[in-house]
């Protein structure tokens, strides 16, 4: 089927309680294991591109292998999204080239001027049937092209997230609730404040709540990775048992990115060690791009329940 928007997506999560996996993508392999793990789950998917995603797989390939993407998954309800949108501009052209769900990321502005850009995003996107995320309070670590050092990290605000949705007309909300982008989320033990998301859920019931930084950052695959020459010590993410909490109590999407740069990089790895006479990009791609599936799989079935609600 062709591209949708989030609406429908958001609408059946939040009625039935689950979470759809927001699957960042780069290039080919990377689309084709998340097409294949939503299509064998029988799952509705969120493919979407960060500014420094589209500069690096251009514009024009992105589109028509996610066109492809979806001509191989004729069931399968599939959006694409742009990711930390940082300005109109870059939104616009996302919404021109046939983006169904844009973010624009104006959680580094002040409220008063992050509301102005939103509302300006949200007018253009549905003007041409576009939804927009918007995002409010800061995730500690690195966003995109944007640097939030972890001391000046700022949990949401709920009284001021009814405050913008009302304001701006935004499709979804990204949340700072305790995660961070990247494989160092926490330096002790993982903490979430699922109370500040309780508190907002009960304000703004019908908007759907977006996590980002939601990697598990799955220690198998960081194992793996040092195992065979990686340096990445000390890597932590979010236990797979409190993003099911969140799917189970009102996040609506749940953003992935690390864990499968951490899949893809372990089975090249692996190959690279373990043959090294090999050189044929193939023989290294086809295992990495079997571990994206496997990695999104996981995901789907066993933590944020959108199995089978295609
Ligand atoms: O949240 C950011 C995403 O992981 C995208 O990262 O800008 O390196 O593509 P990127
Ligand atoms: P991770 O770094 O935890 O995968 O987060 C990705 C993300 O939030 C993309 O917007
Ligand atoms: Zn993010």
């Amino acid at each position: 089927m062709p591209l949708v928007t989030t609406k429908e997506m958001f609408e059946k999560s939040m009625k039935e309680h689950y979470a759809i996996g927001a699957f960042n993508v780069n290039n080919m392999e990377i689309i084709q294991g998340i097409i294949d793990a939503a299509k064998e789950e029988n799952s509705p998917v969120i493919l979407q591109a960060s500014s420094s995603a589209i500069k690096y797989a251009r514009i024009n390939y992105l589109m028509k292998m996610v066109e492809a993407a979806c001509e191989e998954a004729p069931n399968i309800p599939v959006a694409l999204h742009l990711d930390h949108g940082p300005d109109f501009e870059t939104c616009k052209m996302c919404i021109d080239a046939g983006f169904t769900s844009v973010m624009i990321d104006g959680s580094k502005y002040d409220f008063e001027e992050n509301v102005q850009v939103t509302k300006k995003v949200v007018d253009y996107a549905h003007e041409h049937g576009v939804v927009v995320e918007a995002e409010l309070g800061k995730l500690a670590g690195i966003e995109d092209d944007v640097n939030v050092s972890s001391d000046d990290a700022m949990y949401t605000d709920p009284l001021q997230a009814k405050e913008f949705v009302e304001r701006t007309g935004c499709d979804s909300l990204a949340i700072a609730i305790g995660t961070s982008h990247g494989a160092y989320k926490f330096k002790g033990e993982a903490k979430l404040r699922f109370d500040i998301l309780a508190k907002i859920k009960e304000l703004i019931p019908n908007t759907p709540i977006v996590l980002h930084g939601a990697s598990t950052v799955i220690p198998e695959l960081v194992e793996m990775c040092n195992k065979y020459g990686a340096d990445i010590p000390g890597a932590k993410g979010v236990p797979d048992e409190m993003l099911h909490e969140a799917s189970l109590n009102g996040v609506s999407k749940i953003n992935v990115d690390t864990d499968l740069r951490l899949a893809l990089t372990a089975q090249i790895r692996k190959v690279f060690v373990e043959e090294p006479a090999t050189f044929d990009p193939r023989k290294y791609l086809t295992p990495a791009r079997q571990e994206v599936k496997n990695t999104v799989q996981h995901k789907i079935r066993d933590v944020f329940g959108s199995n089978n609600k295609a």
